[in-house]
C-alpha cells in the first residue's frame, strides 16, 4: 500500500528527544519550547510564536484571546475541519458559514460581506491544502467592518501569498503539528502573532491562566493547551528543516500536476490551481472529479484502495455536519460548491517520504481505476 501520508522524522529528531528525555525535561518547561518557538516564528516571519498542544487547542486558544461577548458570530469557510467550528462554539460564539471559491477551494471571498451582521466580530480564514486564501481582499472587509482574523494556517505552513508567509496576515495565526503537517510535533500546534498584548493573552490562556505573583489565585479562566519539551525537540529538528521540506512537497505538486496533466485535459480531474498572488506549498495534492463522469470520490478512492493507493476524502462541509444541527443558531442552508468539493474531491499520497517512483505509480494506477470504472483510455 503507498501510505496516505508518512512523516520523515531523522537522526536529528532522536538526537534532541533523547537529550530533552535525558535531561529530565519532559513536560512543558526546557530548552526546546523556546528555542522551537523562537525558530517556528523566525521561519513564519512574525514576532512571537505560542506552542500548543495541537491545532484545534491554537483555534480554541486564539478566538478566547479576542475575548468576544457571547453570542458574537465568526465567520468561515463551511469547506474546513470541524476544528473550526470548535474554536467559535467553545468560546460561546457563532460559526457562520460561506461556500467555497470553485478553483482555489478556499473561502469564497465574494460572499463574505452578505454574511455580515452586527454580531460579527471575527473573520477566520482557512487556507486549504497549502493554497492561500485572497488576503487583500478578505483584509479589506475586515478593516470595513473592524472584524478581527484568525488565520487557520494548519494547511499552509510555508505557504506564500504575495511573497509572505502565510499565518501572520491577520492578528493571530493558528498553525496544527499533527504528523501529516509540513512540521511536525507529532501531536502539537501554536498560536503566531505580532501583538505583544494578544502574545501574553495567549501564553496565559494556554496555561490555565497562572499568573506567577499570586500562583494559585485566578483572575481568569485558562486551559491546558501546553505543549511538551518532548514534542518540541522534534519539531526544532523539523523546524531546521524548514525550508527543505516545504520544498520536498512543492516539487511533489509540480510532478502530480506534470502527471495529471493529461486527464485534466481530458476533461476527467480538476487540479489545484496555481493563482498568481499563490505560492502553493501543496501540503496535500487533491483533485475533484469531473461529475460528469457518473463517479463519485468514494467509488474512485475505494478502487484505488483496493490497488494498493491510500487517499483521504475532502471535508464534510460545516453546515451540514448533524453534531452542529442541535444548536438555536443553526440555519439549514445550501453551499453548493462546499458540498460538490465533498462529493468529488480527494487527495492522493502526499507525505514526505513519497518518492517520484511511487508518484508515477499512484497516477498509473489511477488511470487503470478510472477505465475499470468509466471504460475511458487515458493515453
Ligand atoms: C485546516 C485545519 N485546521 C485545524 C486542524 C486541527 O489540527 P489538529 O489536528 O492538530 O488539532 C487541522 C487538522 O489537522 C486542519 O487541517
Amino acid at each position: 500500500m503507498i501510505p496516505v501520508n508518512e512523516p520523515l522524522i531523522l537522526e536529528k529528531e532522536l538526537e534532541y528527544v533523547s537529550d530533552a528525555i535525558k535531561t529530565g525535561w519532559v513536560s512543558s518547561e526546557g530548552k526546546y519550547l523556546r528555542l522551537f518557538e523562537e525558530k517556528f516564528a523566525e521561519k513564519v516571519g512574525v514576532k512571537h510564536a505560542i506552542a500548543v498542544n495541537n491545532g484545534t487547542s491554537a483555534l480554541i486558544l486564539a478566538v478566547r484571546a479576542l475575548d468576544l461577548p457571547a453570542g458574537s458570530e465568526i465567520i468561515m469557510p463551511s469547506f474546513t475541519i470541524i476544528s473550526c467550528a470548535l474554536g467559535a462554539i467553545y468560546n460561546d460564539c457563532v460559526p457562520v458559514f460561506v461556500d467555497a471559491d470553485p478553483e482555489t477551494w478556499c473561502m469564497k471571498i465574494d460572499d463574505i460581506e452578505a454574511k455580515i451582521t452586527p454580531q460579527t466580530k471575527a473573520i477566520m480564514p482557512v487556507h486549504l491544502y497549502g493554497h492561500p486564501v485572497q488576503m487583500d481582499e478578505l483584509r479589506a472587509i475586515a478593516e470595513k467592518y473592524r472584524l478581527m482574523i484568525i488565520e487557520d494556517f494548519a494547511e499552509a505552513i510555508g505557504t506564500q501569498y504575495k511573497g509572505q508567509q502565510c499565518g501572520g496576515l491577520g492578528h493571530i495565526g493558528a498553525a496544527s503539528f499533527y504528523a501529516n503537517k509540513a512540521i511536525t510535533t507529532g501531536e502539537g500546534g501554536a498560536c503566531v502573532t505580532n501583538d505583544d498584548a494578544l502574545a501574553a493573552k495567549l501564553r496565559l490562556g494556554r496555561n490555565l491562566a497562572f499568573v506567577p505573583e499570586t500562583r494559585f489565585i485566578h483572575y481568569e479562566l485558562g486551559n491546558n493547551y501546553r505543549m511538551t519539551n518532548v514534542q518540541a525537540a522534534i519539531g526544532l529538528a523539523q523546524v531546521e528543516r524548514f525550508e527543505e521540506q516545504v520544498q520536498k512537497r512543492m516539487d511533489m505538486g509540480r510532478i502530480y500536476t506534470e502527471l495529471l496533466q493529461p486527464y485534466a485535459q481530458a476533461g476527467i480531474i480538476q487540479l489545484p490551481v496555481q493563482k498568481e498572488y499563490a505560492l502553493n506549498s501543496y501540503w496535500v495534492y487533491g483533485v475533484v472529479l469531473n461529475e460528469s463522469m457518473g463517479i463519485d470520490a468514494r467509488q474512485c478512492m475505494q478502487a484505488l484502495a483496493h490497488a494498493g493507493v491510500a487517499t483521504r476524502p475532502f471535508f464534510y462541509p460545516l453546515h451540514l455536519q448533524p453534531a452542529l444541527k442541535k444548536y438555536t443558531w443553526y440555519q439549514a442552508e445550501e453551499l453548493p460548491v462546499s458540498k460538490w468539493l465533498y462529493d468529488y474531491g480527494f487527495y492522493f499520497p502526499s507525505g514526505l517520504t513519497l518518492t517520484e517512483e511511487q508518484m508515477r505509480a499512484v497516477v498509473m494506477i489511477f488511470g487503470q481505476v478510472i477505465t475499470q470504472l468509466t471504460g475511458r483510455v487515458i493515453a
